[in-house]
């Protein structure tokens, strides 16, 4: 038999094999047997040398017809096979829509943002309202009007992160007051301001270079000490709980005269002494005290004709003390084990 006419059978052998193939692996078999490396129409090749130069050509070519006839016909049953497996999966119910979909998870509020509420919630019901002051202050409104004056060396009480020569991000809440008072002049007024603060500190455990604040204030025409005091009573004993014992200290603002701390007794060891309170029994919170006339007069009310108080809150410190967090950071460290607890 001749070469020429062994390449034809190794063909129609080849063609009814492949017609044969039942499933895909016996179908890769084939392709395997006939056109791989060492498949019986690729072998062909090693066939020509044994044929005489004029006949070579033709043998090739024939052997790349053959090839390409063949592949032509695996890769479309190839395909064919495929899309009957896929249609089979899909006709045998592969996919079943009436599984119940992946739960969307809702977030919650941020233990802050729970935080301010409460104290907003708090302060309503003594008939407080809440006043939002920008967090990029001026200068005159975050010390000047406040009666700190750039000589003085209470700036010193805050360390301070200037935005350029006039502005700065505001040390705390109290430059608010001015601006509620310069709107509200001449009408009494009872207001809180909750916002961001900034201070150029180093971060520790108990203090972030960025925290919130909210600043008390009320000007009325009889307001004294001892309204100030109940007010902080009250909000201590409802944010707290009633057992809570206040003390009033005596300290120093240059917008208040005179000025107070008020400290609880420590919720931790209830007034024996403890690392928290550091063994005082007592933990600070907050500073206030009767708005210093020039800050009133600022404000745009006589000082001889009204008075008011103020005071100055943190919110993540009492966050911490009545939640018992240990650490100041964890407010602003973003990890979801600490947020998800509260
Ligand atoms: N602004 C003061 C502070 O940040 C707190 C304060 C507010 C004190 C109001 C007295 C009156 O430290």
């Amino acid at each position: 038999m001749s070469l020429f006419d062994e390449l034809e059978q190794i063909r129609t052998a080849a063609l009814q094999a492949l017609d044969e193939a039942a499933t895909r692996e016996e179908l890769e078999a084939w392709e395997k047997r006939t056109l791989g490396r060492k498949g019986a129409v690729t072998l062909q090749t090693r066939s020509i040398g044994k044929l005489p130069p004029e006949e070579r050509p033709a043998f090739g070519q024939r052997i790349n017809v053959i090839k390409q006839e063949l592949e032509a016909i695996y890769t479309t049953r190839a395909q064919a096979m495929r899309h009957a497996e896929l249609t089979r999966e899909l006709a045998g119910g592969a996919v079943d829509v009436t599984l119940p979909g992946r739960p969307v998870t809702p977030g919650h509020l941020h233990l802050t943002t729970q935080t301010l509420r409460q104290l907003y919630d708090i302060f309503a019901r003594m008939g407080f309202e809440v006043y939002e002051s920008p967090d990029v202050e001026l200068e005159t409104y975050n010390f000047d009007l406040l009666n700190i004056p750039a000589y003085h060396p209470a700036r010193d009480m805050w360390d301070t992160f200037w935005v350029d020569d006039q502005r700065l991000l505001r040390t705390h809440t109290s430059p608010g007051q001015i601006r509620a008072m310069r709107e509200r002049a001449p009408e009494p007024l009872r207001v809180i301001l909750p916002g961001k603060c900034y201070r150029y500190e180093q971060i520790t455990a108990r203090s972030e270079h960025q925290f919130y604040q909210i600043e008390g204030l009320a000007v009325g025409r009889n307001i004294t000490m001892t309204d100030l005091i109940g007010t902080l009573r009250q909000f201590t004993s409802l944010f707290y709980g009633a057992e809570r014992q206040t003390r009033v200290r005596s300290s120093y603002f240059p917008f208040t005269e005179p000025s107070i701390e008020v400290d609880i007794d420590c919720i931790l060891c209830g007034g024996k002494g403890c690392p928290v309170c550091k063994y005082t029994g007592w933990l600070e919170i907050c500073g206030a005290g009767m708005v210093h006339p020039v800050v009133l007069e600022n404000g745009g009310y006589d000082p001889a004709a009204w008075s008011g108080f103020a005071f100055g809150l943190g919110v993540e410190r009492p966050a911490m003390m009545k939640y018992h967090v240990k650490d100041i950071r964890y407010f602003y460290g973003n990890d979801l084990r600490f947020l998800r607890q509260f």
